[in-house]
Order: structure tokens, then C-alpha cells, then sequence
């Protein structure tokens, strides 16, 4: 695949666990593919500001904690989910870095690490957090629930753009099912919350395959062993 909108840049100030809130359990997902993903959506999405950004299988949250830093122009509340409450925890946290109290406190943190164990690795982390809180423009809202996303997922608002790197086996797998078919599952849980509009970013291994009749594939790409499909309410 060629990336069309996200640049080659040096992410490292998202590394996880340096100023983004690592959690037990946690995967890693590259900022310059998650950026790609957003912005193929957003070219699908009618709507083009203020938007509605959401993940039903959101773990600790660093996918769209990027996303929110990265997008504060297009991107005006963002709301995630998990069936791991621990990992929710941790989802708050990093939300929360999307303004600038919540980054204070974080570089409050990183100082107090440095002055007791005075690491290199604190010295990287506080030069990142300046440059995170830096890039803050406004704040984002953001809100965190508890759903199984294979039964029933219940929000309020109507999300424009949901992104989701879902569960494929090796460090994270679909907890509460067995069955093969679990994509087209989790696309009829997501079909409820779905306007006419709403776009789909979903992230997979390249052995799943969605069949979901409901929707439609707006396009599908492969990049090394991930592969990630957009789609539409049909
Ligand atoms: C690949 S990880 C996603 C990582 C996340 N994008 C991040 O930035 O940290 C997949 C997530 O799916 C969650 N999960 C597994 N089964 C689930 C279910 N039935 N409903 C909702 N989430 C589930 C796991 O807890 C895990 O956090």
C-alpha cells in the first residue's frame, strides 16, 4: 500500500510508555498506519469537522490518543470501549492527555521520576511530553465505557468515524466467543450504533474476512501481516 496522506515522519513521541500510559496487556499500532486509516475515512465521511471518532475494542486507548493529537482540526469528541476494565483505566489516563491539565500532571509525573532516578529515558519522556503539550490546540472530549462489542454497544451519539484494531490471536484475543464468524458479529453490533454516514476504519489480520452483508466495502488494503478494510452501512 501507498500512503497517501500520512507522512514518514518520527513518531517516537507517541512511543508507548513514554509519555502515553503503557498498560498490562496493551498492543502497539503503528501512528503512521492509524493515521492513514483516519484520514482514508475521513475522505469517505461527508462530514469533515467536529467529528465523532470512536473504538468499540479501544484497550488502553493509544490508538485514539494519537489520533486525537494528531487530528485536533477534523476530530471534536472521541469515545472508547473495551470488555478489559483495567485496560480502561489506562485509556482514561491517556485520553486525558489530550489537554493541557491532564499533560501537566503527566509532566508533573515524568519530573518527579527524573529528579528521583534522574534516567535518560525520563529525560526523553519530558522532552516528548513538552512536545505533546506543545501540539495541544484545543480540548477534546472524550468518553470511556464497558461493552462487549459482540452483544451490545450502547451509546447515545451516532459516531461519524468508528476505527478499531480488533483482536487477532497472538497478545489479544475476543474474549466471550468462539465462533469464526466473529467480524460479521461485531459488524452487527456496529450496525446499530452506525447514521447512514457513519464510516468504518477496521483493523485485522490478514487471514479474517468479513461477510457482513449489511455493509459495503469501500476499499481494502494489505500491509505486511495486517490488512484493513472501510466500509459503509449499505
Ligand atoms: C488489538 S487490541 C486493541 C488495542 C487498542 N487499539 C489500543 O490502542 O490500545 C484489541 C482489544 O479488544 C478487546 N476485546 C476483546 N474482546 C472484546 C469484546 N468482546 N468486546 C470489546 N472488546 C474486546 C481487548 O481487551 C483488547 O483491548
Amino acid at each position: 500500500m501507498e500512503y497517501k496522506y500520512a507522512k514518514n515522519e518520527n513518531y517516537e513521541d507517541f512511543a508507548s510508555g513514554r509519555v502515553l500510559y503503557h498498560g498490562r496487556g496493551m498492543t502497539n499500532f503503528p501512528v503512521r498506519l492509524a493515521q492513514e486509516i483516519y484520514k482514508r475515512c475521513l475522505q469517505f465521511s461527508p462530514i469533515k469537522e467536529d467529528i465523532c471518532l470512536y473504538d468499540c475494542c479501544c484497550g488502553g486507548g493509544y490508538l485514539l490518543t494519537v489520533l486525537g493529537f494528531l487530528n485536533q482540526d477534523t476530530i471534536g469528541r472521541i469515545i472508547g470501549s473495551d470488555i478489559n476494565p483495567e485496560l480502561l483505566e489506562t485509556a482514561k489516563k491517556n485520553l486525558s492527555l489530550l489537554s493541557e491539565e491532564g499533560m501537566n500532571k503527566r509532566i508533573a509525573e515524568i519530573k518527579e521520576m527524573l529528579s528521583s532516578y534522574q534516567k535518560q529515558s525520563h529525560i526523553e519522556a519530558l522532552n516528548s511530553a513538552i512536545a505533546l503539550r506543545n501540539m495541544l490546540r484545543k480540548k477534546i472530549k472524550f468518553e470511556v465505557y464497558r461493552f462487549d462489542a459482540l452483544k451490545e454497544i450502547n451509546l447515545k451519539a451516532k459516531p461519524d468515524i468508528i476505527l478499531t484494531d480488533v483482536p487477532y490471536g497472538n497478545m489479544v484475543d475476543w474474549t466471550g466467543n468462539e465462533e469464526n464468524n466473529i467480524l460479521d458479529k461485531l459488524l452487527d453490533t456496529l450496525y446499530g450504533i452506525c447514521s447512514p454516514d457513519t464510516v468504518i476504519g477496521l483493523c485485522m489480520s490478514k487471514k479474517q474476512k468479513i461477510r457482513n452483508e449489511k455493509f459495503i466495502r469501500l476499499e481494502k488494503q494489505q500491509i505486511g501481516k495486517r490488512k484493513f478494510e472501510i466500509l459503509k452501512k449499505d
